[in-house]
């Protein structure tokens, strides 16, 4: 039996385990520390690490994903953590959100389904201020060279899920850059991200 995909993923978030760690992605947190904290929105926050994090870093968080399993979770997280953050769960079209309301959007692994990612994307950064920013870290297409030799780095398994420069570029079209590149790096976050991966970074501000 095919599960879909939010039950693919409360079974993953249903271990008492953190399945990428209860630790932000080192590239977000990086990029992160470099802001003035104010409202950012985090889609397919999973078991909430990222957000959680912008959390303890002063910002106003909001985040979504499809999992109920993932949500409990991160409100675990914040509660340890003694920080609050809000998580919806649902798809963008479920949420609650308005047009040019936050400071930051940060996609950390956000392997949306590519039939209608184009259109998500589009729809996300309009939910970002003129003068926000974008810090997007997920699998580039090349990670499959890579999951072929180390199965322990995770990521889709098919093409079209993951991402090329070309078309994080033209997602990010009317932003002023600071970072675009396709990097080989090594994780260590959780189960799930072990070992050298190929993935492609953006940093940017909405013109
Ligand atoms: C690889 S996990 C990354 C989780 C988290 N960003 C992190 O880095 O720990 C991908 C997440 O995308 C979520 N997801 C998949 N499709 C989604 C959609 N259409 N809307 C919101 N979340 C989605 C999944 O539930 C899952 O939590």
């Amino acid at each position: 039996m095919t599960l879909n995909p939010a039950d693919r993923w409360n079974q993953r978030y249903a271990q008492p385990e953190y399945a990428y760690g209860s630790l932000p992605n080192v590239y977000f947190q990086s990029r992160l520390d470099e802001l003035t904290p104010g409202t950012i929105l985090l889609p397919a926050d999973g078991e909430g690490r990222n957000g959680v994090y912008a959390a303890t870093r002063g910002w106003d968080v909001d985040s979504f994903d499809i999992s109920t399993e993932g949500q409990k979770k991160a409100l675990a997280l914040a509660k340890e953590r003694n920080v609050n953050i809000r998580y919806h769960v649902g798809t963008l079209d479920t949420a609650p959100f308005l047009n040019q309301t936050f400071d930051a959007l940060a996609l950390v692994y956000a392997h949306f389904s590519p039939d209608t990612r184009s259109d998500y994307l589009a729809s996300l950064v309009n939910l970002l201020k003129v003068g926000g920013y974008v810090i997007f870290e997920a699998f580039s297409k090349e990670n499959l060279l890579y999951r072929g030799k180390n199965p322990g780095i995770g990521g889709p398994p098919d093409a079209g899920s993951l991402y090329s420069l070309q078309e994080v570029r033209s997602a990010f079209e009317h932003f002023s850059i600071v970072e675009l590149a396709q990097v080989e790096t090594e994780l260590h976050e959780g189960l799930y991200h072990n070992g050298l991966g190929s993935v492609i970074r953006f940093f940017g501000r909405k013109l």
